[in-house]
């Protein structure tokens, strides 16, 4: 089984100083290739680091909402520079997090925009971050989202209704593990309306790990093969074939080739 965690903080507290051991893990569990995803410029610089490093590692350099009030015209010209690189596969995440609010709506509004807009001056997909900001979100990418090549909900915990509509615009959808949890019948539920050729997993570690590992304090990629074997069992797949789906639709999505291992320099 070849599956993707098509989003990781590999550089986060608790994962970065390990990571040579928690990508062994991750291979002998079947996740064999990784999207690393920035939040702020100096995760984005270590974010590409870990990318020239490891085999079948990618970056994705991004700011994310909560730091949106840090955004200059010197960051963006950073970020921008960076995303030309050749192991950077995504802008993200980028977005809007109405939950916390640790940047002012404005502030994040001009931050999505501003990435957007690289998004598209480079051709990359982007990574969408949306929390308790779902209209607004949509409304951004329908202002300022044309031309962008490809967009995904990552960490969906939308509703079926909403699933709907981000596929409807032609966008992507990434479950975590929080589609395991107990108490999440509404993302249970946009799982099932959502075919395999836009459906992504990632793990979001060190956050949020699956059940039945949900106890471990540290999410790590290994554990995605939870989410995959419990989304399998909804869609009534067997793993093997959920997984070459999944991974088929991620490499589509980000334009991964098909094995990194003889171009990988
Ligand atoms: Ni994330």
């Amino acid at each position: 089984m070849d599956l993707i965690d098509t989003h990781c903080h590999l550089t986060f507290k608790g994962l970065a100083g390990d990571v040579a051991a928690v990508i062994e893990r991750s291979r002998a569990a079947g996740v064999t290739s990784w999207i690393t995803v920035g939040t702020d410029p100096e995760h984005n610089r270590k974010a590409v680091e870990f990318a020239e490093r490891f085999e079948n590692m990618y970056a994705a350099v991004g700011i994310h909402p909560h730091d949106a009030k840090t955004v200059t015209a010197g960051i963006l010209k950073e970020l921008r520079e960076l995303a030309q690189h050749n192991r950077v596969v995504a802008i993200g995440e980028t977005g809007l997090d109405y939950h916390y609010n640790h940047s002012r709506p404005q502030e994040q509004v001009r931050a999505f925009v501003s990435q957007l807009k690289i998004a598209k001056d480079l051709n990359l997909p982007v990574i969408v971050h949306c929390r308790e900001a779902f209209d607004e979100t949509i409304g951004i990418l329908e202002q300022h989202g044309s031309g962008v090549r490809k967009v995904v909900f990552h960490c969906f915990s939308g509703s079926a209704e909403q699933a709907k509509i981000i596929l409807d615009k032609g966008f992507y959808i990434s479950f975590t593990g929080v589609v395991t949890f107990k108490n999440a019948k509404a993302s249970r539920e946009a799982a099932q309306v959502v075919p395999m050729d836009r459906l992504m997993i990632e793990t979001d570690c060190p956050y949020m790990s699956p059940e039945p590992m949900r106890k471990q304090k540290i999410n790590e990629p290994a554990l995605m093969i939870h989410t995959a074997a419990f989304l399998a069992e909804l869609k009534g797949m067997g793993l093997a074939d959920f997984a070459e789906a999944v991974t088929a639709t991620s490499r589509a999505f980000f334009g991964l080739p098909s094995a990194d291992v003889a171009g990988f320099v």
